[in-house]
């Protein structure tokens, strides 16, 4: 049988994504072994999360280390020696430095709740909310140097609708991600995505 790939996810909060893709894991729907939690809080709800489902976890403070590098470098050594083949944010409410990207390019994905590049940002379903879109959705793209910005794998949308407040949105939208993030780590696993620009086309092997 082939070898599954190994994944770290990245989280700061809640972690109802981690949740998604360990359950997913655990049924044979995402063909990867979940192999670590980084996490930079060490109040966040995902930590409890990963000892439920026994995922190691690297917790790591940024104060506690002189400079970004230093910091990065810290998390770059536990992935190399779980020998990760992709990172998945979700909900790291920190941007990664250049020098970490360059590190693992095109092998970091993350999520965003709303359709990129409309609401950016740390708010993003609020945003679109109060903007009074009649559209939005989730977007999975992989990470560049700049904010929610890199090439788009999987978008998908969704209504909102005239009885929607925001927390029935917010219920929608995770609910989406918690489907869409599968599929995507599994097409980048598959070896399926070619990156053009900004185009990401899916091959048929
Ligand atoms: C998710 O909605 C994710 O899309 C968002 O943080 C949330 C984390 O939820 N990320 C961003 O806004 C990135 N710009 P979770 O902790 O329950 O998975």
């Amino acid at each position: 049988m082939e070898k599954l790939k190994n994944i770290a996810v990245f989280a700061s909060g809640n972690g109802s994504n981690f949740q998604a893709i360990a359950e997913a894991s655990i049924k044979g729907i995402l063909k990867a072994e979940l192999k670590l939690l980084v996490c930079d809080s060490p109040r966040a709800f995902v930590l409890s999360r990963a000892k439920k489902f026994k995922v190691q976890t690297f917790l790591i403070n940024a104060r506690d280390y002189p400079n970004k590098e230093d910091f990065e470098d810290e998390i770059i050594r536990n992935l190399k020696a779980e020998k990760i083949d992709l990172i998945v944010l979700a909900g790291f409410m920190r941007i990664l430095s250049p020098y970490f990207i360059r590190q693992y390019e095109n092998r970091i994905i993350n999520i965003h709740p709303a359709l990129l590049p409309s609401f950016k940002g740390a708010h993003a379903i609020k945003d679109a909310f109060d903007y009074g879109v009649k559209l939005t959705g989730v977007t999975v793209h992989f990470v560049d140097e700049k904010m929610d910005h890199g090439p788009i794998i999987l978008q998908e949308a969704l209504r909102v609708r005239d009885k929607d407040s925001l927390e029935s949105l917010e219920e929608k939208i995770h609910k989406l991600e918690h489907k869409i993030y599968s599929q995507a780590i599994n097409l980048f696993l598959s070896g399926r995505l070619r990156i053009r620009g900004r185009r990401v086309h899916k091959i048929i092997l």
